[in-house]
């Protein structure tokens, strides 16, 4: 399996998979990194892996199907059969959903259906989790479509939200286990456990 990477930011559920990748744990490759943010540190990672990345964005293509297409033909180039989404902040684009139909993933820091859709990401979700009051909270793997955050679900872990909890608390403690989740999920889908639709 060629993994092929779009993160916005730090990367670390990103480097998690590339370790798995690495220690053998993950029958997969990590084959090309593509980030919407030329600072971002999932870029940083990537070229200290040595692999192939790429930074696209409206800056480097100002049409959104311009972009949409470049994205696809890196991936494609790059021989990619399942499309990581590793806090990528961007909504993926028609032609890219329609050339991997069913073979994107996403990690989402909160347990969906609840606490998603647009704009809720990253720290809003755990204010939103904090603000409602809910003992529980956790991370989905699922697989994207069209619509944000909307996707079948794959897996999900719970953690317990404390009554010291802050968002950053929250936010540390998920990302734990989002690292874990994704990397068993992917792990589970290259050994053919989870049948991708
Ligand atoms: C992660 O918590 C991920 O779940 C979240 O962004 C963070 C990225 O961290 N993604 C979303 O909110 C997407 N809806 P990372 O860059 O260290 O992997």
């Amino acid at each position: 399996m060629n993994l092929g990477f779009l993160a916005s930011h730090n990367g670390s559920n990103m480097q998690a998979v590339i370790d798995a990748c690495r220690s053998g744990r993950l029958a997969a490759s990590p084959v090309v990194v593509i980030s919407n943010n030329v600072d971002s540190g999932a870029l940083e990672r990537a070229r200290n892996e040595r692999i192939p990345c790429f930074h696209l964005s409206g800056r480097t293509h100002p049409d959104p199907e311009d972009l949409d297409r470049e994205i696809v033909d890196v991936l494609l180039e790059h021989d990619v059969n399942l499309v990581i989404l590793a806090g990528y902040m961007k909504k993926i684009g028609p032609v890219t959903l329609a050339t991997f139909p069913g073979h994107i993933i996403n990690i989402h820091p909160g347990l969906l259906p609840e606490y998603g859709g647009q704009g809720m990401y990253g720290r809003r979700v755990h204010e939103a989790v904090l603000a409602a009051g809910a003992g529980t909270t956790g991370a989905t793997v699922h697989v994207v479509d069209a619509i944000y955050d909307n996707g079948p679900i794959l897996a999900q872990k719970k953690v317990r939200v404390k009554k010291s909890d802050t968002a950053g608390s929250l936010a540390k403690r998920v990302l734990e286990i989002e690292h874990e989740l994704y990397v068993d999920t992917i792990g589970r889908i290259a050994r053919g456990e989870i049948k991708l639709p």
